[in-house]
């Protein structure tokens, strides 16, 4: 097992679902507390960890909005960026495509633009000194109205050239992809590519809808799609990848023992699953331990987890020349 895990930290690796604001370590909560003078409910780091008990996604959603409070300036989103870019950094991550939920923020008073600017300069200062590409996706969240996600994706448009997709996150059910089927159509119009949350609480026939009628490029998590024989046919043969997260799918229940996940069932089945790490502040891992504890769980071979780790980067928004890099220096890898 020693030689595997080595194997898996030498890995190049792409992320394609990761929450920014999940990101956020109860050290840097209580930093950024401090700096702009917020008042937490938790006395210390281990008061907040203790309070990391789901057992539900919404169990979580109210900590994890409840948690980005103490994000208030542009350097503060900077830091947190910054931050998480260090980590992958370490863990050999070379490309990622992260979310950013600006309603969390802007619903709080803060600019659109305090957040996206941060975030997005960290960014092109992570291309730049640790040679990490990225593309930024901004995700509406599903409790919300169409009303609300129209203002925001206005709010979006002077900072189009920043923003490569747009996705659909927040309390899945009761919140159907269909509530979002002209705001999605706009988006299109706009030139945004697409992905959105989908059955990871909710049913099969979520998956179905974000196909049909948000017609996304990527599916993330998409696990209960498995509990429908035709769309699990209809999910191999398009080749659309689905954005798994092993570790968030046990902290929030869904799967309650990892020797039960379902990703070696999805690569069995032919569906382009990859291996991301959503809320690792949160659920107690990043890319490695996330590739970790499905290696040990599911007793994955080295094959398993090179199919995962190429399906994420064949998966992303980038350019096939861009693609063709990645791949290479996964290539590379493999044959020293
Ligand atoms: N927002 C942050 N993480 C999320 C998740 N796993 N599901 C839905 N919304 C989220
Ligand atoms: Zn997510």
């Amino acid at each position: 097992m020693s030689t595997l895990k080595h194997f898996i930290e030498g890995l190049p690796k792409a992320e394609l679902h990761l929450h920014i604001e999940g990101s956020l370590e109860p050290e840097q909560m209580f930093l950024f507390a401090q700096r702009n003078k917020i008042d937490l409910p938790y006395k210390s780091v281990e008061d907040i960890r203790a309070a990391y008990e789901f057992t539900e996604l919404q169990d979580f959603l109210d900590i994890y909005y409840q948690g980005m409070g103490v994000l208030q300036t542009e350097q503060d989103f900077y830091d947190l960026t910054w931050a998480y870019l260090e980590k992958v950094h370490a863990q050999n991550v070379i490309h990622v495509e992260i979310f950013f939920d600006p309603q969390g923020h802007t619903d709080r008073g803060i600019p659109f633009s305090t957040v996206i600017n941060g975030i997005y300069n960290a960014l092109i200062e992570g291309e730049k000194t640790l040679g990490i590409s990225f593309k930024l996706i901004m995700s509406f969240l599903r409790h919300l109205s169409e009303e609300e996600g129209f203002k925001t994706l206005e709010e979006a448009l002077p900072h189009k050239d920043k923003i490569a997709a747009v996705g659909l996150d927040s309390s899945e059910l009761g919140h159907p992809p269909s509530k979002f089927e002209r705001l999605y159509a706009r988006c299109r119009e706009e030139g945004f590519l697409s992905v959105a949350h989908a059955g990871e609480e909710g049913p099969p026939e979520y998956v179905i809808e974000a196909l049909d009628l948000l017609k996304v490029d990527r599916l993330d998590h998409g696990n209960r799609s498995l509990e429908d024989s035709d769309l699990t046919a209809r999910l191999s043969q398009s080749g659309i990848a689905l954005t798994v997260c092993p570790l968030s799918n046990f902290k929030l229940a869904g799967v309650t023992d990892m020797r039960r996940h379902p990703i070696k069932t999805m690569l069995d089945k032919g569906l382009k699953a990859t291996v991301n790490s959503d809320d690792p502040a949160y659920f107690g891992g990043y890319m490695n331990e996330n590739y970790l504890a499905i290696s040990e769980a599911l007793n994955l071979s080295k094959e398993d987890l090179i199919t995962l780790c190429r399906n994420g980067f064949e998966a992303t928004f980038c350019t096939p020349e861009q693609r063709r890099q990645h791949l290479d220096q996964l290539e590379n890898y493999l044959s020293t």
